[in-house]
């Protein structure tokens, strides 16, 4: 009787143990792609017409990627955009480097009548819907978020979704002066169904609420994800092992596993040991967009805080333009007079101009350097958005994150490239160390 009841518990253990192993869902620790596939990580970029680097740190340009990524197309193109002006209709200029601009537009309006291009764009537009116009005219189909109604935000997402197998992710806009006038950062993954079916949840969800849905809490489980900071996708990239996983903003848009873009940025400050790099257009410990006024100081806490307690040495590289708050300046000055060797506290400070001649100068919303990403020691993050409150409370915005350090190979990894970029831009003629007395208007002269 005994032999029997232990028999029993023992079947049922068995079988349990048999239900959860095939019931659980693991987190693929091999590539579940054929291995024949290279996958292929490329960061790419739009050096503003004119601006000349004494470094062989070069990359391929963001028009040839969305080029090629159109070459590749088969079936699909999916693009979560924040506007479009591809041609410079809206400037009323004849501007000649607009041509790259004007080349995608007519490229993707002619694989509209061929493969499923969809859309996702912020609304209200406040300029001109030529572009989409053309593009819903060749057979595109176009969905307008209406961020301000369903978060008080905007779409402020940059990001291609080929054939559920490329992408592309990164800071330049739909328009025709991030290919030529504006200093724009990104990267394309080629050949990576697994990104590309997780950022594909992304667009899905701006496509569902384009659709005039509400935003689901919890959104149901086809939006889930299983790569986050925590347990992240584990796969070769350019014959590197690698550890990658996208995150989003904001919180209401993360379906269950989905790390928030606050939280990315936060933990891979938390990881780095002895650097973090900073290139981002806009800083602010505040929310930009709020009135009446408030203080959001959650990423400029972890720079002191990490600067502080793990001597951690923290550079960033802000964009100065016309358009830049005063504000910003102060701020910065702030987190830059956090800087003293004998107590091995060292942040600091640079901005950057990207020049304009006379003609250029006439382009309106132009010459800035849009750049948003991060570097440290370990990790190379990818973002859309601007560092301050709004963009990851309300806004909508995304990121790559990166992490090579495992690798042996001789192959530079992105996290060395991307530091070679940083290194480039902070020692280049164009950015200039951020000092307690400096304004606006000096920097602006310079
Ligand atoms: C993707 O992988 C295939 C092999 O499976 C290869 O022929 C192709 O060139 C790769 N595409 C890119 C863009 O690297
Ligand atoms: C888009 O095209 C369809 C026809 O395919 C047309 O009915 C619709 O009005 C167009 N929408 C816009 C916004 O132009
Ligand atoms: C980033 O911030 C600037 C200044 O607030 C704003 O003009 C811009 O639209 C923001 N987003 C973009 C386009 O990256
Ligand atoms: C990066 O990858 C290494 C090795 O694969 C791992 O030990 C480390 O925890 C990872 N770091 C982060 C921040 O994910
Ligand atoms: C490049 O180097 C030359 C000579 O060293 C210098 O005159 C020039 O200003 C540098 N240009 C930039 C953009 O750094």
């Amino acid at each position: 009787r005994c032999l029997i009841v232990l028999a029993t518990v023992a079947t049922v253990l068995l079988t349990s143990m048999a239900l959860y192993y095939l019931l659980t869902p693991r987190v693929p620790s091999s590539p579940p792609a054929p291995s024949s596939s290279l996958r292929l990580i490329v960061l790419v970029e739009s050096i503003p017409e004119g601006l000349e680097f004494n470094s062989s740190t070069t990359h391929p340009s963001i028009f040839q990627a969305w080029l090629n990524l159109m070459d590749e197309a088969q079936s699909s193109i999916d693009i979560a955009s924040f506007y479009w002006t591809l041609t410079n209709e809206d400037t009323g200029t004849h501007e000649p480097t607009a041509i790259q601009g004007e080349t995608i537009l007519k490229t993707l309006a002619e694989l509209s009548g061929k493969l499923s291009i969809r859309i996702a764009v912020n609304s209200p537009q406040e300029s001109q819907r030529l572009d989409l116009r053309l593009l819903n005219d060749s057979g595109a189909d176009i969905r307008a978020v209406n961020m301000r109604e369903l978060t008080s935000g905007i779409l402020h997402t940059k990001f291609w979704v080929v054939d559920k197998k490329h992408i592309y992710i990164g800071s330049a806009n739909m328009d025709w002066r991030s290919l030529t006038q504006v200093k724009e950062l990104g990267t394309v993954v080629y050949n990576c169904s697994c990104l590309a079916t997780d950022l594909g949840k992304i667009f899905e969800a701006y496509w569902f609420l384009g659709g005039g849905q509400t935003i689901p809490s919890p959104w149901p489980p086809s939006f889930s994800t299983l790569y986050n900071k925590d347990t992240p996708l584990q796969l070769p990239l350019n014959d590197t092992p690698s550890q990658v996983y996208l995150s989003s903003s904001p919180p209401s848009f993360c379906a269950t596993g989905r790390t928030q873009d606050l939280q990315s940025i936060l933990s891979v400050m938390d990881d780095a040991q002895s650097f973090i790099y900073i290139a981002v257009m806009n800083y602010l410990p505040t929310m930009e967009f709020t009135h009446p006024r408030r203080y959001w100081a959650d990423i400029d806490t972890q720079l002191r805080q990490v600067a502080y307690e793990k001597q951690v040495k923290v550079r960033l590289l802000i964009s100065c333009w016309a358009s830049t708050q005063p504000v910003m300046l102060t701020f910065l000055k702030s987190l830059a007079s956090v800087y003293n060797p004998k107590s091995q506290l060292d942040i600091q400070v640079r901005l950057f101009v990207v020049p304009a001649n006379p003609k250029q100068k006439e382009i309106p919303f132009t010459r800035v350097n849009h750049n948003k990403y991060m570097v440290t020691d370990k990790i190379a993050y990818i973002g859309t958005s601007n560092w301050s409150g709004d963009y990851f409370v309300r806004t909508a915005g995304s990121a790559l994150v990166v992490n090579q350090t495992a690798s042996q190979s001789p192959a530079p990894t992105v996290q060395s490239q991307l530091k070679a970029v940083f290194e480039r831009d902070w020692n280049s003629a164009y950015s200039t160390p951020l000092t307690q007395h400096m304004d606006l208007k000096y920097l602006l002269e310079i």
